[in-house]
């Protein structure tokens, strides 16, 4: 069996889907090991979890630091220094700048919860509401300068006719989790 590959999850918040892909890296469903969270909110419950979970974390404040590129040279640093070769934001509120997207081009994913091009940015499930769409989902794509607007790698759709955003944003929850297990694993194995 080939060596475990080693990956990095830039989260801000809850951190579903960063539990999500760490319990599957633990059970030997991906070929992963992840071996840094990047944070850059100290009070998110993502960093209480990556604690129980054992994960080394990487907590700033953008406001500690006099630019972007200060923040992200730090970061390129640190990710260097655990070997990291896959970067997966998920739920990581900044937008990725050129530091961070020179020193990695090309293996920087990230996952939204729409069916892109539509709805991009924030408050991508209340904006889609606010339409009235019939069929939601989440996007896993490549990550470049533009917003949610990187290469799309893989798609799954959720119908939901209803009017509870709370419900159909835990359809949306459930569906990223299994597909960005399964888009981290092909792109693991084609390697
Ligand atoms: C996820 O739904 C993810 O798609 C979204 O943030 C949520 C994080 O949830 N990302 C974006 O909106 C990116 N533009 P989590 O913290 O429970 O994983």
């Amino acid at each position: 069996m080939s060596a475990k590959h080693k990956i990095a999850i830039f989260a801000s918040g809850y951190g579903s889907n960063f539990e999500a892909i760490a319990t599957a890296a633990f059970a030997g469903v991906i070929p992963a090991e992840i071996s840094l969270l990047v944070c850059d909110k100290s009070e998110a419950r993502v960093v209480e979890l990556a604690q129980k979970m054992g994960i080394p974390s990487f907590v700033f404040s953008a406001k500690d630091y006099a630019s972007k590129a200060d923040y992200e040279r730090e970061i390129v640093s640190r990710l260097r220094a655990a070997e990291v070769e896959l970067i997966c934001l998920a739920g990581y509120m900044k937008i990725v700048g050129e530091e961070l997207l020179s020193a990695y081009e090309g293996h920087i994913i990230n996952i939204h919860p729409s069916l892109l091009p539509s709805f991009k940015g924030a408050r991508a499930i209340e904006q889609a509401m606010e339409y009235g769409v019939k069929i939601f989902g989440a996007t896993i794509h490549y990550v470049d300068s533009s917003l949610d607007g990187g290469r799309i790698i893989a798609q799954r759709a959720v119908e939901y006719d209803g009017n509870s955003i709370e419900e159909v944003t835990a359809k949306i929850h459930s569906i990223e989790h299994e597909l960005y297990i399964q888009t981290i694993s092909k792109l693991l194995n084609k390697e």
